[in-house]
């Protein structure tokens, strides 16, 4: 079996991202292929699965935490510690916190969660009464550390005056370079682990062979972007779509240089591993092929130069987007 190297922390470097079990914004799977995704998953070694109530109103915490104790836990305390469970919670009032938490532990059927996130920042809330709660919930061993997620510097820095933070959740890919900025270094200097979600921005950055079928015909420029994603899908609304031009010149450049030889996946997850600051990574797995290839893409280093031209291209690529959208620091321009 292919372990996943582990962080001190007990959280296996590649982690499973749950999203997709909630079917809300990614299209809804049956249970058996969630059940095959999940087992291919613990058999590649990946043990670090992160969820949120927010993923299908609940409906992500409840199918992996079934599914886990039916495939793993069975009550046993020690399969229990042989993974991490992570989840998240929109902050609100105080007196929520205790609430959100026992229904996200009564849904994932643990006791405790390894780390619990703010989903995302909200400024009018009362922080330092929702990090009191969370370090009254960390000293009841409820949860076991606290993460932030999508929080500006600004943001960091304000709940970091009233309780300890533990873990950064931030976007980070060869497409999406925000946190690179001020989000790592800071996060470096206060030995917060920062943890990069959405590594292949959604599933953009895989190698679909655009370049072939640029040549033999199949695809034009005018029929890409459907290509990319088909219309009505969600992620059509990420930032990346604001400049579809330079998103296929993007592409088209990333597949150049790792065709035919690896994947743009590959590529892609490599590039991030590598990455100073970064922790983990947490990777939408939706079938036990897309576990495979990314355990194999894990382990296994490309050679450097081919990284470095990645990054290269990248690098180029996230300046003009960047000018283009000089206030978004999420891939969705959410406001916060
Ligand atoms: N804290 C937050 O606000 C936040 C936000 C976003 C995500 N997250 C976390 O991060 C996790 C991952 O992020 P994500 O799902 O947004 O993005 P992602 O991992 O970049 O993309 C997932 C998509 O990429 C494609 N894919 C995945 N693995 C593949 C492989 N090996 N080969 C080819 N294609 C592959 C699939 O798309 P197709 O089905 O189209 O092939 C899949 O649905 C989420 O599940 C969630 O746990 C957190």
């Amino acid at each position: 079996m292919i372990r996943i190297e582990q962080t001190r922390q007990g959280l296996s470097a590649l982690g499973m991202g749950c999203w997709g079990f909630g079917g809300d914004y990614w299209k809804k799977q049956s249970r058996d292929l969630n059940r095959k995704t999940l087992v291919a998953a613990l058999r590649k070694g990946i043990s670090h699965f992160d969820t949120a109530p927010a993923y299908g109103n609940g409906e992500s915490e409840q199918i992996l935490g079934q599914l886990l104790h039916k495939e793993l836990l069975k009550g046993s305390p020690e399969r229990r510690a042989s993974i991490s469970l992570t989840s998240k919670f929109f902050p609100t009032l105080p007196q929520n916190v205790y609430k959100g938490l026992a229904r996200s532990l009564k849904r994932l059927m643990t006791d405790y969660l390894d780390v619990y996130y703010l989903h995302w920042p909200n400024d009018k809330c009362d922080i330092q009464g929702i990090m009191g709660e969370l370090e009254r919930a960390r000293a009841e061993g409820l949860i076991r550390a606290v993460g932030v997620s999508n929080f500006t510097l600004a943001q960091m820095e304000k709940v970091n005056r009233y309780g300890r933070i533990d873990f950064c959740q931030t976007g980070y890919s060869l497409l999406w370079r925000y946190p690179e900025k001020e989000i790592i270094p800071w996060c470096m200097q206060e030995g917060v682990k920062v943890i990069a979600y959405s590594p292949l921005a959604q599933g953009l950055l895989k190698t679909r062979n655009l370049n072939k079928q640029y040549r033999d015909g199949t695809a034009t420029r005018k029929n890409s972007p459907p290509l990319l994603f088909p219309a009505g899908d969600p992620r059509r609304q990420l930032i990346f779509f604001r400049d579809e031009e330079g998103l296929l010149d993007v592409l088209n450049a990333f597949e150049e240089v790792i065709s035919p030889l690896f994947t743009l996946q590959h590529g892609s997850l490599n590039w991030l591993k590598g990455r100073e600051g970064i922790k983990g990574v947490l990777a939408g797995m939706r079938n036990p092929d897309q576990v495979q290839t990314a355990g194999e893409a894990w382990i296994n280093p490309l050679p450097e130069e081919l990284v470095d031209m990645l990054d290269g291209i990248s690098r180029e690529y996230w300046r003009k987007l960047e000018r283009i959208n000089p206030d978004a620091d999420n891939i969705w321009a959410h406001k916060r």
